[in-house]
């Protein structure tokens, strides 16, 4: 019997089309462009791929009586109630790794957009104005870089940045060895130190009942006058009023946020009206390349799971 599936926040239309043209998946394009459909549809679905926007919760497991799996299309499951799922019988699954390279890449592209304030410059110039003093900025070649989280992505992180010699920092109770191959690298064992020494820090830690609410304000006191701080992995890890109070007070010279406690973001938050505050709609994993292997991994585990019954990255409540 076909299997009816919903690909509920888009994916790599390439991907996309031999999904569709599978005899053994009943696939609903619609259910791409709209929630509203989405859950009109999963009620009989049999499974789900989704990326950050679709809230598999409670109450929307609730609705579906024939789900047995859902496919994380990325890396964080924070948005799949895992121990209902459990107790459903409903499946979940993950693409690990496969849009790191990406949210990498991010985190980096926005150290350099508050280094050289490039997303300050261009908004002054499409005002017409040629502001060279007010943009000086700062090198990245030297700096002192503190990783929050040196999982995969925390790992790459340092990998691509090696190349500007700097000092790098990291903090993770759980890793203890790494590959990294570069010497001027080193672990710390108090999270306390990576906000003192560091002039650039980035988090990349997962969203778990541990990490909720793990930087606030004690952290961005300890913060050097001139440090930047860069979030791309979740919201609910920093407590964003504090983040905000540090940025008026200028405590901390910016940061930016991919990530939000509230995603999207309201149309007019205290969020927005912060100067030295950037803001992009959660773009870590979101470039041709990453959606190009996310899917493919994702239309790989829909085949396994439900062809040779075998369920690959499983994510455990
Ligand atoms: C992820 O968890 O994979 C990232 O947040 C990227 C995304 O889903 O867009």
């Amino acid at each position: 019997m076909t299997k009816k599936v919903l690909v509920c926040d888009g994916m790599d239309s390439a991907i996309f089309s031999k999904l569709l043209s599978n005899e053994e998946f009943n696939v609903y394009p619609e259910a791409k462009n709209s929630q509203e459909i989405v859950k009109k549809e999963a009620q009989d679905a049999d499974a789900l791929v989704i990326r950050s926007s679709t809230k598999v919760n409670k109450e929307f497991i609730d609705k579906c009586s024939n789900l047995k799996l859902v496919i994380r299309a990325g890396e964080g499951t924070d948005n799949i109630d895992k121990t209902y799922c459990k107790e459903k019988g409903i499946k979940v699954a993950n693409t690990p790794g496969a849009n790191n390279n990406s949210a990498a890449e991010h985190a980096i592209a926005l150290m350099f957009t508050l280094l050289r304030k490039t997303a300050w410059a261009n908004s002054s110039m499409q005002t017409g104005k040629w502001d060279k003093a007010r943009f000086t900025g700062n090198e990245m070649t030297n700096k002192t870089i503190g990783i929050v989280g040196f999982g995969r992505i925390g790992q790459l992180v340092a990998k691509r940045l090696v190349g500007f010699e700097p000092e790098i920092l990291f903090y993770d109770p759980f890793i203890s060895s790494h590959s990294i191959g570069y010497n001027n690298i080193k672990k710390v064992e108090k999270l306390e130190k990576i906000f003192e020494k560091s002039d650039i820090i980035t988090v990349h830690v997962p969203l778990v009942d541990q990490t909720k609410n793990l930087i606030d304000k004690k952290f961005f006191s300890l913060m050097k006058k001139h440090a930047i701080f860069v979030n791309a992995a979740r919201g609910g890890i920093v407590n964003e009023e504090d983040l905000l109070e540090a940025l008026k007070l200028n405590s901390i010279r910016a940061a930016a946020l991919d990530v939000f406690l509230n995603e999207p973001l309201k149309e007019k938050t205290n969020l927005h009206e912060i100067e030295n505050l950037v803001l992009t709609p959660h773009l870590g994993g979101s470039t041709q390349e990453a959606q190009f292997r996310v899917g493919e991994m994702a239309y790989h585990q829909l085949k396994e799971f439900f062809i040779n019954d075998n369920l690959l990255n499983e994510v455990r409540a």
